[in-house]
């Protein structure tokens, strides 16, 4: 199957986008055939910087259709159409334009995870990696904030930048089901142990954090920090290129179990889980999965990206 995705990524000027939360052999694969495996917000830039004439994209709906925005003259192809995400499905397009409409004093700032007719709404899309710089930014310039869809990355950057925001109510599944007090155990048992958090998890585990960070930045602390051992809170699929990073260190999963239950963490993203080389392989095979987004929609949402890129350049 490797050989043939290969064969075929290359008849057809084609180029495979992977994020660190999908399998380690679709990762691997992006890299060795010139693609990229990064966060979301590296993912959108290399796909409209590339030159290949397709892009295919490992990982969830919204990251195609962003790679779709900012290249519309490309083939975006996705390899499960089914693979959506928890904030995005909480955050229905109607409902959240009534929610803008109710608070016109409001700039609206939007996470990446979201459908490209929430982004058109939006006066800026931020990732995690860019959202505190982002608020940060309109804080200082007096703006006020209405914030969707994740609750919990939303209360971050309110504590971290004290800017008013007003927060729509989503989560992601895969973290909010971190639990702190068995995160506390867990530090108990390994006080050696630096913890990363990414910061869709909820507040209590926040704050057990010695690193709060974008999907790059705690590979980067696993990489870069002088601690051997590390309890990760986030999708577990990010261990392939923890490990790669840095093979001598020693990665724990955070309990996603409170104390007493039989597993400990099952963190891992249903929809992420649904891109395997299997679909990657009938994707490039038929071309099906093509994302497909109106122009209108299209180019509305793209300012607000357009605005993310230009600002974290
Ligand atoms: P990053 O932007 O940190 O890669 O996060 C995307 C995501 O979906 C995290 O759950
Ligand atoms: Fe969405 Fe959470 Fe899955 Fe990321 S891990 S794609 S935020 S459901």
């Amino acid at each position: 199957m490797i050989t043939q995705i290969k064969q075929l990524l290359q008849q057809k000027n084609a180029v495979l986008v992977a994020h660190y939360y999908v399998s380690g052999e679709l990762q691997t694969l992006a890299e060795e055939t010139g693609g990229l495996v990064s966060d979301s917000l590296e993912m959108a830039r290399f796909g409209q910087n590339c030159t290949a004439q397709t892009i295919v994209v490992a990982g969830v709906k919204f990251m195609g259709e962003t790679a779709k925005i900012l290249s519309p003259e490309k083939t975006v192809l996705v390899l499960d159409e089914r693979a959506t995400c928890s904030l995005d499905e909480d955050c229905p397009s109607a409902e959240f334009a009534q929610f803008c409409d109710a608070h016109p004093d409001r700039t609206v700032v939007v996470y990446a995870n979201t459908s490209a007719e929430v982004k058109a709404r939006a006066d800026w899309v931020v990732t995690s990696g860019s959202a505190l710089k982002v608020v940060k930014h309109l804080h200082d310039n007096g703006e006020k904030i209405l914030w969707a869809p994740d609750k919990h990355l939303g209360n971050y950057v309110k504590n971290a930048t004290a800017a008013d925001m007003l927060l729509w109510q989503g989560a992601c599944v895969v973290h909010e089901a971190f639990k702190a007090d068995a995160l506390l155990v867990l530090k108990s048992k390994h006080p050696e142990a630096a913890v990363l958090v990414h910061p869709e998890s909820p507040q209590a585990v926040v704050d057990l954090a010695d690193v709060v960070g974008s999907t790059t930045a705690l590979i980067n602390a696993v990489r870069d920090r002088p601690e051997q051992t590390f309890i990760i809170a986030t999708d577990n699929g990010i261990f392939h290129k923890m490990h790669e990073v840095a093979p001598n260190k020693t990665l724990i999963e955070a309990p996603t179990m409170g104390i007493g239950a039989d597993c400990e963490s099952c963190a891992h993203c249903q929809w992420m889980a649904m891109n395997t080389l299997e679909n990657c392989l009938s994707t490039l095979k038929t071309g099906k999965n093509e994302i497909l987004i109106s122009p209108e929609v299209s180019q509305k949402a793209q300012k607000s990206i357009q605005k993310l890129l230009n600002f974290t350049a």
